[in-house]
């Protein structure tokens, strides 16, 4: 008989990264509940395409919160639910200290108060702040110069505290940048509004916006633009699952950076989509965009040595082409 795997609450499950995440959970054989508020989430993602039970409602919501425990036998939970918007974040801190925080903090309390020990947590490079090293391990100094990413340092704090003094057990993944989309055509990236910059090409591609700005020529890097580590987010997604085996047979709290350990300028992507799409982009030269480090690069051996995690789609040419697979499937 099938070994019968427990059940996992994902939060942001109708999300970009949640809802790959969910999908290989299922593909692994787990149960799982979405918890979404649908701010940014699709409904449809999850009812249709994932076919999984959807709850809608915010993390800070613990009568909620404290009834989906008692219906659901969940056994880890995942927790992808957060505002990312950086820019945002710096002009509306308020609205990410409540949501990324105190939402976060009200799901771990109202897990204590179920006896649920294991949780998974999307963090982000963005902790590190400017970096001193590269490629940036994982005991690189986190000085964060956004409120995005001081909320997720923070609540990477909590979870030490938390791990102290009730035995709660995290794995928390600081993700370079996602991209890329389900390399079936099942899921992909969605965000409203856009402002990646796979997307944002792609969408020039299509012709769905007259052009793509590059932000910042004059950056001390080989070509004067930004240097980024792209990750697949199938990738990413396998990593929550390997995290999640892990934790639930005993593993300690442990911190990972998740990202291929290769950089690539703005002009290098620019130039890998017009390759995979045969179509013309045009650029143009702006300004820098306030808060953009030059290169971030994250050093990822670490997943892979004790996780076992493998990236599958390391080539930027994949991320591009599953990307724009999905792009022109959704964007018709
Ligand atoms: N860029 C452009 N033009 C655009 C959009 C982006 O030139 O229209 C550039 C950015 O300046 C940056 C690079 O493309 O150099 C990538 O930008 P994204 O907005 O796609 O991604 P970020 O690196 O800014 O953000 C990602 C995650 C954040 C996380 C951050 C950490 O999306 O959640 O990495 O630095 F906080």
């Amino acid at each position: 008989m099938a070994e019968t795997k427990p059940m996992i609450l994902v939060t942001g499950g109708a999300g970009y990264i949640g809802s790959h995440a969910v999908l290989a959970l299922q593909e692994a054989g787990y149960g799982v509940v979405v918890l979404d508020n649908l701010v940014y989430g699709h409904r449809e993602l999850v009812e249709q395409e994932l076919n999984a039970t959807l709850i809608v409602g915010d993390t800070s919501d613990r009568p909620l919160l404290d009834q989906l425990f008692a219906d659901y036998p969940i056994a880890a939970v995942m927790h992808f639910a957060a505002y990312a918007y950086v820019g945002e974040s710096v002009t509306d801190p308020a609205k990410y200290y409540q949501n990324n925080v105190v939402g976060t903090l009200t799901l771990l309390d109202a897990m204590r108060g179920a006896g649920i020990s294991c949780f998974v947590f999307s963090s982000t490079c963005a902790t590190y702040g400017i970096p001193q090293t590269l490629p940036i391990p994982e005991t690189h100094p986190q000085d964060p110069i956004n409120p995005y990413g001081q909320t997720k340092l923070i609540v990477e704090k909590i979870l030490d505290d938390y791990d102290h003094a009730y035995g709660m057990r995290s794995v928390r993944f600081r993700y370079f940048n996602a991209a890329g989309a389900d390399p079936h055509g099942r899921l992909g990236e969605d965000h409203n509004p856009e402002t990646h910059l796979i997307p944002l090409i792609l969408d020039a591609a299509l012709g769905r916006r007259d052009k793509i700005a590059i932000f910042g020529t004059d950056y001390p890097t080989p070509d004067g633009t930004c240097i980024r580590d792209y990750i697949h987010v199938t990738d990413l997604a396998a990593a929550h699952l390997l995290g999640i085996d892990y934790l639930l047979q005993g593993g300690k709290t442990e911190v990972f950076n998740l990202g291929n350990g290769n950089g690539f300028s703005v002009r290098e992507v620019i130039a890998q989509v017009r390759q995979t799409t045969g179509r013309d982009v045009v650029a143009v030269e702006c300004d820098r965009r306030p808060g953009d480090p030059p290169i971030l690069v994250g050093s990822c051996e670490k997943a892979q040595k004790l996780l076992g995690w493998q990236p599958r789609y390391g080539d930027l040419g994949q991320i591009v082409a599953h990307a724009w697979q999905w792009h022109q499937k959704r964007h018709v």
